[in-house]
């Protein structure tokens, strides 16, 4: 077989992706991007391929969130802080609640094209293509908007960069700084919740002034003043994947630039599709999203394709089949990758097989179904002695009611209230919150368990 070529995937069938009417715009911006620098490198994606590693072991567990769609219209550094500031919460409450490191990974910085359901949308008898991110056309029902055009692809990689930039400058400028664990807190955060998290940071920080006091010092100690942060999106508009793919020069392998991790989504996993053919030849870790549609064989080619060599933290498997049928799946899926002996990271994303309509013609999802495809997930896994090892969800710093339920429960009539999402239903930083408590409880139960055992 010859070398794999970041163009490879041209010859394979594609799906998703939009036909640009200008080809000549497309191949200038395609090769404008090629000399761009690449927003991450390929050390970063290694690093943060040992830390999945470690999370399929056990030893570490992966939160991996942002939004579902990042838009061009909405980007400001508030937005950036204040989902970042969920994710830092989030993590406390893991690392401190279940006693286990957390990688944190955003859907952020690229998070910007969307697979649709249907190639196009009618509204008053007018058909126009489908909105498929901002990176390809624009939301606003009109034809001049929803044409696809080439040219958006570099605004998406400006806003990238910034964003990026910005989230560089939070984890390792002071902002992550652990002492600072009460800062995190957003205003609106559900009173219940917010009580809960404030009464761990009271911990926290009783604990970390305990260590000054008590003389603790050095490496690790300043280490808690700073956070490795990732970025991951749907590798899905593969012209803008290519145009930032590059060859490792400390490895001489093939990086994707375009963020640390990049996911193939449910609808383009086909094993001989052009998606499953770009993620293979690049060396950053891949997730893939298992909808209840995946046969056991797919499953088999597509870990065969993905990680050849079996190697560890290459590969996440995000669980995605919705509340009440995770039992249908999961354990066929966990028995086929046992049976290979392949090394992969268990991840559950109870967000996308939970989408329905609202009475009120909204698309939302019923918290309660998000809370019990979790539990579904690791009671599967402690039935089959697996590891859950990590969590992908949409949410927003926002104070959205996009999500039905939760502690400050959102009923199907306030949707219209703030529903800001251009794509999917996100969790609000409350429902986030709360969404942390019970994975903090699910691993804690879990770890306790584990040292009944050794006793
Ligand atoms: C997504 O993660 O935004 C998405 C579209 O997911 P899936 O491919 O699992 O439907
Ligand atoms: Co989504």
């Amino acid at each position: 077989m010859s070398k794999w070529q970041k163009s490879d995937w041209r010859a394979k069938p594609r799906i998703q992706m939009p036909e640009y009417e200008d080809a000549a715009g497309l191949a200038r911006v395609e090769a404008q991007l090629s000399q761009y620098p690449p927003l991450v490198f390929a050390g970063e994606a290694r690093s943060l391929k040992a830390k999945l590693a470690a999370a399929a072991r056990g030893e570490a567990f992966l939160l991996q969130g942002g939004d579902c769609a990042e838009s061009f219209a909405e980007f400001n550094a508030d937005i950036i802080r204040d989902t970042f500031k969920v994710l830092l919460q989030m993590a406390v409450v893991l690392t401190f609640g279940a006693k286990v490191p957390v990688v944190k990974v955003g859907r952020m910085a690229g998070q910007f094209a969307k697979p649709r359901s249907a190639p196009t949308e009618t509204v008053n008898g007018v058909e126009l293509p489908s909105y498929r991110g901002d990176i390809v056309n624009g939301f606003a029902f009109t034809e001049e908007a929803r044409t696809p055009d080439p040219q958006r692809m570099l605004q998406a990689y400006t806003q990238a960069a910034a964003s990026l930039n910005l989230l560089r400058a939070f984890s390792k400028g002071g902002f992550a700084d652990i002492h600072r664990v009460h800062a995190w807190t957003l205003g609106f955060t559900d009173r219940e919740e917010a009580e809960k998290y404030r009464e761990m940071a009271s911990r926290i920080s009783d604990t970390l002034d305990f260590m000054i006091a008590a003389g603790v010092k050095g490496e690790s100690f300043l280490q808690m003043s700073q956070v490795d942060f990732f970025t991951s999106h749907e590798a899905l508009l593969l012209e803008y994947e290519e145009a930032l793919c590059r060859v490792d020069s400390t490895t001489g392998l093939p990086v994707a630039g375009s963020g640390h991790m990049i996911w193939i989504g449910d609808r383009t996993r086909q094993p001989d599709g052009a998606h499953v053919e770009f993620a293979r030849g690049v060396q950053n870790p891949i997730g893939l999203k298992c909808g209840p549609s995946i046969t056991d064989d797919d499953l088999k080619v597509l870990i065969e394709k993905l990680n050849p060599k079996n190697e560890e933290g290459r590969l996440t498997l995000i669980a995605r089949f919705g509340a009440g049928k995770v039992g249908d799946h999961l354990p066929r899926l966990i028995r086929t990758v046992e049976q290979m002996g392949a090394n992969v990271l268990w991840s559950c994303d109870p967000m996308h097989g939970n989408t329905i309509k609202s009475a009120t013609g909204y698309k939302t999802r019923p918290f309660d179904n998000v809370l019990s495809e979790v539990q579904d997930f690791f009671a599967v896994h402690n039935a089959e002695g697996t590891i859950p090892g990590g969590v992908h969800f949409e949410m927003t710093g926002k104070d959205v009611t996009e999500c039905t339920g939760g502690v400050r429960a959102v009923a199907e009539e306030d949707l219209s209230d703030r529903y800001h999402t251009a794509c999917d239903p996100r969790l609000n930083a409350s429902q986030a919150l709360e969404l942390a408590f019970l994975v903090a409880e699910e691993l804690g139960s879990r770890r306790d368990e584990a040292r009944r055992a050794v006793l």
